[in-house]
């Protein structure tokens, strides 16, 4: 018996970094050990910000390189479902079926859909369907799976809102069919990028790759932002308003105490902090960047992986697209 069923997805990105890594990635593998685990790439996601030939043609690599990430980090597709959104096309069929009863003025109201709708410039109505259709989308992904728990970061709490809604209204119309699906924030820290300001992200190009190299993972470590106030190598450092500090937390976190005193003491400067923690970053995925090698050098496997992984989801996703045809009247 496990503690109940979890789907979770994100968009292919290509390479992850320390952020998707901390803030996602490391509980998913977690939470294996207790819950019957769905995992996705939600390609179908991407398509509503993405359009045209030439800006699609990165959603396969991208899915694949986030695949080798996953697989690398230890989701495990034994145990877990790890699977291809649009190769389940129910999920289609579901979005389109919860959204006769999903009302505008909630999907609407969706901040991350006010903050595109600001983005990209547009006046509301040319805003196309698929983008107000997305949380719509995303409950059908998680109810497909009766899956209870859903773990996501802050972020995401306003679409997880409204899956509740629809769950809920779906439930009342025609009868109890879906448990209302319940956020699992993660506890960790959000990770501030490369600039020591923003959260860490790739558009913003402040990120740190897992699988980067040990060269590559240096050369970052060495443009981060440190405590502004400390110009000469002979001024006492602040560790808590460091950026690098903020990440010896978690890669050095034996010896912080010791990296705190030098710090403050002028012991130590930025750049000895920086190797330092490239050190540490690059200790803690040896095993992982071994492991993602070896598996991006046999891509059929990977695809085939996937492919299973699509199967089992459908085996489930039908049944419950055929339950929900049952309720709604198309029997
Ligand atoms: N919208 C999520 C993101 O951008 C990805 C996603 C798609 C998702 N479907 C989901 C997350 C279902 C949780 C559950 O990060």
């Amino acid at each position: 018996m496990t503690s109940g069923t979890i789907l979770s997805g994100m968009r292919p990105s290509g390479r992850l970094h320390l952020g998707n890594y901390f803030g996602a990635l490391q509980n998913w593998t977690r939470l294996q050990e207790d819950y019957d685990c769905f995992y996705m790439i939600a390609d179908v996601h991407a398509l509503t910000t993405l359009s045209g030939a030439e800006e699609v043609r990165t959603i396969a690599p991208d899915a694949h390189e986030m695949a080798l990430d996953w697989l690398a980090a230890g989701l495990d597709p034994e145990r877990s479902v790890l699977f291809v959104q649009s190769q389940v096309p129910e999920h289609l069929v579901l979005q389109g079926l919860l959204s006769m009863s999903a009302p505008l003025g909630w999907l609407m109201r969706v901040p991350t859909f006010k903050e595109r709708v600001r983005q990209i410039g547009e006046h509301e109505e040319n805003v196309p369907f698929g983008l107000v259709g997305y949380p719509v989308l995303q409950t059908a992904d998680i109810v497909i799976y009766k899956a209870d728990k859903v773990p996501v970061g802050i972020d995401q709490a306003p679409h997880l809102e409204i899956s509740r809604e629809i769950v809920r209204r779906f439930n009342r119309l025609y009868g109890d069919t879906f448990p209302e699906p319940q956020t699992l924030l993660t506890d960790s820290p959000s990770i501030t990028g490369t600039d020591g300001e923003n959260k860490m992200s790739k558009s913003l190009d402040n990120h740190l790759e897992l699988a980067a190299s040990d060269e590559e993972t240096a050369a970052r470590a060495m443009t981060m932002v440190t405590d502004p106030q400390r110009m000469r190598r002979s001024d006492p450092g602040r560790p808590d308003v460091c950026n690098v500090f903020a990440l010896q937390k978690l890669f050095n976190p034996g010896k912080i105490e010791e990296i705190r005193r030098r710090c403050e003491s002028a012991d130590i400067g930025c750049v000895d902090d920086k190797r330092d923690l490239a050190e540490g970053v690059n200790a803690y995925f040896r095993e992982f960047r071994e492991r993602r090698r070896e598996l991006a050098e046999s891509p059929g496997r990977v695809r085939e992986i996937l492919a299973a992984g699509a199967e089992r989801a459908r085996a489930v996703a039908s049944e419950t697209v055929g339950e929900v045809y049952e309720r709604m009247g198309l029997r």
